[in-house]
């Protein structure tokens, strides 16, 4: 029977921030959440989150499953104190325990498994994760001999002898929880952060043992905004590397970022200051920025995006946005299409072929094959209270400065004079104009100098 616990209840006053330290996030997802994530992997009998400070937000974060519990600690007087809140409210002390602080969220499965492989091994009352670091400043030190640990000393209680030490606690622990149960109460608060430590319950246990990893990022701890910039720069890396030895050319690694989500086909070229976030995918020979931000976006074969912000919307191939394009959620816009500066569109169907090249908004619309919408069509889509629809067929040709007022319909092949407000549907085949006519006064202006 596994078990695990995964402390959550501190407020992180080192991140000075009003948001509770574990929803902070990297790449998207919060500190906890990944921790959870990496935990699920285990398929553990339960999932015991340890919350208190700010609680409700921290519950409310979290993607439930029916093995996820929460338990409040109220106050928070320490990691020992933590495990000491869950073991009286939990009854049964059956099988392992496995502890993992909330703020070291690249912890892989793999590690875990690991860790309680050994645990089993050595039939050890706790096994915790350690790690030589080159700056193992913050962390608990760690004192063993042949692999048994003989006590853990906090930073702030270290001596200059005993802070030279390299071999740091990385704050996640398997434990038989019968063992851990017969000692947890009999910790002491006797230190310089006057906290209970779970780290003290490492001198009660008898068979404490050290399972020693390699430092690659993973076992980073965040207790401040630096340690959570160099997490997101090891997972970050991790991923372009992946989308590069994949196929994709990224020009400057640096000022990119790219969601563990996103799916990325070959050759694609990302320029600089690009963005690819949550659950996109960019198909194979596209050219994305420099300088655009792509969410939860499916972009098809041989499209180019550049300078421009694309949300929650599907583009078919050999499509061209930008410069300065913005499309907004809930868009289609089918191949061959082109938009182009300063143009937004929301929730709209293109279909092939379309062009919209220059300062425009197109809104809640339906725009069909082979059409043009000249430069700074407006659908007005909004009456104050309500928006409405806009129906364009195919072949059409909007007039620059076209102005259509919601709802209205205009069939195949229209034409619209330049600077018309449309305000009535239009058949297949017409022109529909809706401006004064042109007035020509003779000798205007030599009329005027007369007076
Ligand atoms: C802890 C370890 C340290 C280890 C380091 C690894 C102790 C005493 N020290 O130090 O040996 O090297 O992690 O990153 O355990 N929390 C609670 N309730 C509390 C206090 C804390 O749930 O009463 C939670 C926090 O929200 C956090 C985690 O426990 O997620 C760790 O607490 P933190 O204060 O960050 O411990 P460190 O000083 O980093
Ligand atoms: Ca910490």
């Amino acid at each position: 029977m596994l078990t695990v616990a995964i402390l959550a209840a501190g407020k992180g006053t080192r991140m000075a921030s009003s948001l509770p330290k574990v929803l902070h996030k990297l790449s998207g997802k919060t500190l906890l959440q990944r921790v959870i994530n990496s935990c699920n992997e285990l398929k553990p009998d339960k999932i015991l989150i340890i919350v208190g400070h700010k609680s409700k937000e921290v519950e409310d974060s979290v993607l439930k499953n029916k093995n996820i519990h929460f338990i409040t600690q109220n106050p928070q007087k320490g990691t020992g104190h933590a495990i000491q809140v869950l073991s009286q409210q939990v009854k049964k002390h059956e099988g392992k325990l496995l502890v993992l602080n909330g703020d070291v969220p690249l912890i892989k499965a793999e590690t875990l498994k690991d860790l309680i492989k050994y645990h089993d091994s050595k039939r050890a009352d706790v096994s915790l994760i350690t790690s030589r670091k080159k700056d193992p400043h913050g962390y608990g030190r760690v004192f063993t001999e042949n692999n048994r640990i003989e006590r853990i000393v906090e930073e702030k209680d270290c001596n200059k002898d005993e802070r030279s030490n390299l071999l740091t606690n990385a704050g996640i622990y398997c434990f038989s929880w019968k063992s851990l149960s017969k000692i947890i109460n009999n910790l002491k608060s006797n230190n310089k952060q006057k906290e209970i430590y779970l780290t003290d319950t490492i001198t009660l246990l008898k068979n404490s043992y050290s399972f020693e990893v390699e430092d690659n990022g993973e076992l980073q701890g965040i207790n401040n905004r630096v340690q959570l910039s160099e997490c997101e720069e090891t997972i970050q890396t991790l991923i372009k590397k992946k989308h590069m030895l994949g196929g994709v050319t990224i020009i400057h690694p640096p000022s990119c970022t790219i969601s563990e989500e996103a799916i990325i086909g070959i050759d694609v070229i990302i320029e600089a200051n690009s963005h690819i976030r949550g659950n996109s995918k960019i198909s194979n020979n596209c050219k994305i920025g420099p300088n655009s931000f792509i969410k939860d976006t499916i972009v098809n074969n041989n499209c180019e995006i550049i300078n421009s912000t694309i949300f929650n919307s599907k583009i078919m191939d050999h499509v061209k946005i930008g410069p300065y394009s913005h499309i907004r959620p809930d868009c289609e816009i089918s191949s061959y299409s082109k938009i182009g500066n300063f143009v937004e569109i929301k929730n709209s169907q293109l279909d092939e072929e379309v062009k919209v090249n220059h300062l425009s908004y197109i809104g809640d619309s339906k725009v069909g094959k082979y059409t043009n919408i000249g430069a700074g069509t407006i659908t007005a889509n909004f009456d104050g209270t309500k928006k409405y629809q806009t129906n364009i067929g195919k072949n059409s040709s909007i007039g620059a400065n076209t102005v259509l007022i919601a709802p209205v319909n205009l069939g195949d092949s229209v034409t619209t004079g330049a600077g018309s407000v449309i305000t009535k549907d239009s058949q297949n085949n017409s022109l529909a104009i809706a401006r004064s006519k042109q007035v020509n006064i003779k000798n205007w202006k030599k009329n005027k100098s007369k007076n």
